[in-house]
């Protein structure tokens, strides 16, 4: 494998320093152009030096400072503000980690695909709010877009080599969450703590409480339509609950392909790093005699409402999974602060929907706006209740 340049937006979260260990593991086959971060700026500077990295990009101005002084004596350049988040995703490296969380990550992402290149996604809330606009502009650019999120990397992985045409249906695997067995009383008093404690993955904060809710599949389902151009019908959700396949392709003859592996989000990571190549990782491998039994169930969309309220703004399309995505991203961090309950949650999402004018955005200043304005209702909304 010839060496290749990278850059990691959101190089300090559960993602970015998960792909920070697989480059470091293996430094004569990567070489890291930029890294970015918030706030997190001891972390940013620490991998940075430690990767000789040429671009630092803290998104809070008030830290540039900090980070200046940090990176004092290396060759790392310290930046902030939008133009610098815009050249670390566009400059310099052939590959580039889209692993900031929320449609925050939406313009740096937009830049790497309208330069051209290989974008190993999980920001998944681009994909969401901007599905239709990022596909168009990546077969415009060249740009190529590899799935990291285990369930869309998993069926990335099973249909190589296979013809779309003969796809019958793609089946999302979910885990069902830490609140899987729970009755909606139950769930009602669940805290921060108790819902960012999955049972099988170690996450960050707000994916963590996504796929408590479950919402994190009705957003995965959204994403796999963009990814893969199949339509809402054709995109099941199957509840297993040891993740240990991470997703499947059902073909026309009936033969289904699946893709498992332990749940380490190093393997998915290292497909798209090394793609169309393979590297070796330090994940555990599998040993299904040992795990003896993998189970499946219908999902019970009464106690987790999001996955209807996810597939309904799919097939509405347009401003709806913008004003979902903002709508849960508003609520997810108010139940973080304990602002509101559990279960407040899909309902700030399903009002603010409600409260939405349907609309298409053609380009991606309308749907920031579209999610600026949805922002803005969830956030009364959570005000009102709080009155
Ligand atoms: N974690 C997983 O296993 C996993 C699996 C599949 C998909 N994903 C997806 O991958 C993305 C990242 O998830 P994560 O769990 O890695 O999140 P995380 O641990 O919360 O990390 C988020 C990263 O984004 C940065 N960031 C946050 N807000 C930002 C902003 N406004 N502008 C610029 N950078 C910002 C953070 O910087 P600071 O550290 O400075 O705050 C951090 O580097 C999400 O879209 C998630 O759905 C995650």
């Amino acid at each position: 494998m010839t060496r290749r340049s990278v850059s990691i937006l959101g190089a300090t979260g559960s993602v970015g320093t998960s792909t920070l260990d697989l480059i470091e593991r293996h430094p004569d086959r990567f070489e890291v152009v930029a890294l970015t971060a918030a706030r997190n700026v001891a972390s940013l500077a620490d991998a940075a030096r430690r990767t000789n990295a040429r671009l630092a990009v803290i998104d809070d101005e008030a830290l540039l400072p900090e980070l200046r002084e940090r990176l004092a004596g290396s060759d790392c350049r310290a930046a902030t503000g939008k133009e610098a988040m815009s050249e670390a995703a566009a400059g310099g490296a052939d590959w580039v980690m889209a692993a900031i969380v929320g449609c925050a990550g939406l313009e740096p992402v937009m830049a790497a695909i309208r330069a051209g290149r290989t974008v190993a996604l999980a920001n998944k809330e681009s994909l969401v709010t901007a599905g239709a606009l990022m596909t168009e502009a990546a077969a415009r650019s060249g740009a190529e877009i590899l799935p990291v999120d285990s369930e869309h990397n998993a069926i990335f992985q099973c249909l190589a080599g296979n013809r779309s045409s003969d796809v019958a249906k793609l089946v999302l695997t979910a885990s069902g969450g830490p609140f899987r067995t729970k009755s909606r009383d139950e769930m009602a008093a669940m805290t921060p703590e108790q819902a960012v404690a999955h049972p099988n993955w170690s996450m960050g904060a707000k994916i963590s409480v996504d796929s408590a809710t479950m919402m994190n599949k009705g957003l995965e389902l959204i994403e796999a339509h963009h990814l893969f151009g199949l339509p809402s019908e054709r995109i099941d959700i199957l509840v297993h609950p040891q993740s240990v396949i991470h997703s499947m392709v059902e073909f026309v003859d009936g033969s289904v392909l699946a893709q498992l592996g332990s749940p380490d989000m190093r393997i998915p990571i290292a497909h798209t790093l090394a793609w169309p190549e393979r590297m070796d990782t330090p994940a555990q491998r599998l040993d299904l005699a040992a795990i003896a039994s993998l189970t499946f169930e219908a999902p019970d969309f009464e106690r987790f409402p999001a996955l209807k309220t996810a597939r309904s703004a799919l097939e509405t399309g347009g401003s709806a999974p913008i004003a979902l995505n903002a709508a849960n991203e508003e609520a997810v961090s108010a139940f973080l602060q304990r602002r509101i309950g559990f279960l407040d949650i899909v309902g700030i999402v399903l009002e603010t929907i409600a409260q939405t004018v349907a609309g298409r955005p053609r380009s991606i200043a309308d749907v920031i706006d579209i999610d600026r304005e949805a922002r803005a209702r969830a956030t009364n909304l959570m005000r009102e209740m709080a009155a």
